[in-house]
C-alpha cells in the first residue's frame, strides 16, 4: 500500500529535515565563534608567547595580560606599534580584524 504509507512518512522526513536544518545552523554558528578564538588563540601563542607567558596568564619577559584594566584602544596601539626597546611592533604582521580578535582573546583570559 503505497499511498497510506507516504502519507506517514512524509511528514516523518519532514520533520527530519527541519531538525537536521536546525541543528545544522546551530552548531554551525558555534563553531564559527569558537573558530576565531580559536585562531586568536594560535596567533597569540605563537607571536605574543615568547614574552606573554602561559597565553598571556604569568609574567615573562612582557607583563600578566589576563585581567588587563587597559582600554582596547591602548591594546590595539600596543599591539599595532609596540613599545622601544620592550616590545614589538606588529602593525604589518596582523590586520584589524586580527588585533580584535587577539584583544577578544586577552579579555577572556583568567589569571591562575
Ligand atoms: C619580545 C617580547 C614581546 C612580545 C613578542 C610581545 N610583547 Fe607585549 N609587551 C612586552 C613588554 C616587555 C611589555 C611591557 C612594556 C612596558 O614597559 O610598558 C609588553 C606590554 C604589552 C601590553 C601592555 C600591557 C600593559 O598593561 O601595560 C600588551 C597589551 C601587550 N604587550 C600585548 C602583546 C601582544 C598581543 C603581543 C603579540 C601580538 C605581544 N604583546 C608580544 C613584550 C612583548
Amino acid at each position: 500500500m503505497p499511498k497510506p504509507l507516504s502519507r506517514t512518512a512524509f511528514p516523518i522526513a519532514a520533520a527530519a529535515c527541519a531538525a537536521l536544518l536546525l541543528s545544522g545552523s546551530i552548531t554551525g554558528a558555534a563553531a564559527k565563534m569558537s573558530k576565531s578564538d580559536e585562531e586568536a588563540e594560535g596567533l597569540f601563542a605563537s607571536t605574543c608567547g615568547f614574552c606573554h607567558e602561559d597565553g598571556g596568564r604569568s609574567a615573562g619577559k612582557g607583563p600578566v595580560l589576563a585581567g588587563t584594566k587597559r582600554s582596547d584602544a591602548f591594546i590595539k596601539t600596543r599591539i599595532k606599534y609596540g613599545k622601544e626597546g620592550a616590545m614589538p611592533a606588529f602593525g604589518d604582521t596582523f590586520n584589524d580584524k586580527q588585533i580584535n580578535g587577539i584583544i577578544h582573546y586577552i579579555r577572556g583570559l583568567k589569571k591562575d
